[in-house]
């Protein structure tokens, strides 16, 4: 065995066991056969202690020489079965991170709700804060104390849902037909200085194109010791030019008449229509977008504010009104039709709020 050919013998079986071996713990198989503790090197060198001192130097060299050269195929042979492994461990694990996000729908904030939004945000701005008050209103609130007592007129402009009666000498509650009741309430529960608007659903028994029985005004109102008629078109025309995008935009005050402001004016911008299309900004026509005037003195009375020491301007718009406008939706019912079509042709992408810094 310890012969030449022998060894020689022994040295290419080691070494194509080493070839062979198909995996790390193969190959550790391998390794303690050939030179672990009984592996046949091992045994082998045991073996020299028979030998002339001659033999056994010629055979311990040789089987060093054996013993070296599998212990280094051995560790080329780990190396490149390390790397096999690593290679099919990554391709098993592979993540690939250019893959889009998984294609679920992404729901769209409703005009409405973007609308009211940048209202927030352009008043806001201004210093106003955001009032609220119910939908179902008492006579008082939305009629009495806004200086529209019984006989007025304007009662009959209202188209008026009222809800069952109530007992005898009760007027019926009623479905608030404007957010001006949120002026009382406010007048009735904080002293001036007030500055506050109020977006929120209003009914009106009305349906066409331009009317639905539910919809939304914003509310504004304003009351301090100085404020004037200045500050009404200031804040307008501030207002009206911010929300639209537009610095040159024209605005007018028309003369009008409302029962619960004393002046008041109708608000309008200026446009223009060529080929039956609309458009905002400088021009030869008008559009009417809200209502304003100074709060009547009665108004101030009726909520237990003194007149002589305080006054101020409140207004009133139609949020779907001012919405079409500003993204050309034509028709204002579809606005609740919950047609998700429309939804995703005029909706707003979520988490994108509106704010002055940004533009709206
Ligand atoms: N409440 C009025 C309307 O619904 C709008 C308005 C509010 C007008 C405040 C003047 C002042 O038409």
């Amino acid at each position: 065995m310890l012969d030449q050919d022998g060894l020689d013998a022994l040295r290419a079986e080691l070494l194509t066991q080493v070839a062979a071996a198909a995996d790390s713990r193969g190959l550790e198989e391998v390794r303690v056969a050939a030179l672990g503790k009984k592996g046949r090197v091992t045994e082998l060198m045991k073996g020299l202690g028979g030998l002339s001192p001659d033999a056994r130097r010629e055979a311990g060299q040789r089987l060093n020489a054996i013993k070296d050269a599998v212990a280094e195929a051995i560790e080329a042979r780990k190396a490149e079965l390390a790397e096999a492994e690593l290679e099919v461990r990554l391709a098993a694990e592979t993540i690939d991170v250019t893959l889009p996000a998984r294609p679920f729908t992404v729901g769209r904030i409703h005009p409405i709700s973007q609308t009211v939004e940048e209202l927030v945000a352009i008043f806001g701005e201004m210093g106003f804060s955001v009032a609220e008050g119910p939908h179902i209103e008492d006579d008082f609130h939305n009629f009495d104390a806004l200086n529209i007592p019984p006989e007025h007129p304007a009662r009959q402009e209202h188209d008026t849902f009222f809800l069952p009666p109530r007992g005898a000498g009760e007027a019926p509650l009623v479905l608030r037909t404007h957010t001006s009741p949120v002026q009382i309430r406010t007048m009735q529960k904080v002293a001036p200085p007030i500055r506050i608007i109020c977006p929120g659903r209003t009914f009106r028994a009305d349906s066409d194109a331009t009317h639905s029985p539910m919809f939304h005004q914003v509310e504004g109102l304003v009351i301090d010791r100085k404020t004037h008629m200045g500050h009404l078109k200031g804040t307008l025309i501030e207002f009206c030019r911010t929300f639209f995008g537009i610095d040159d935009l024209p605005v007018r005050f028309r003369p009008s008449y409302f029962p619960f402001t004393e002046p008041s004016a109708e608000v309008d911008i200026g446009c223009s229509r060529q080929g039956g299309t609309l458009k905002i900004g400088p021009g030869a026509d008008w559009l009417e977008i809200l209502g304003s005037g100074m709060v009547h003195p009665k108004v101030l009375v009726n909520c237990g504010i003194d007149p002589e020491v305080y006054q101020g301007y409140a207004f009133g718009m139609g949020i779907e009104r001012i919405a079409m406008l500003k993204y050309g939706i034509p028709d204002l019912r579809t606005f609740f039709d919950s047609d998700l079509r429309w939804l995703r042709h005029y909706g707003f992408v979520p988490l994108e709020a509106p704010s002055l810094v940004r533009g709206l």
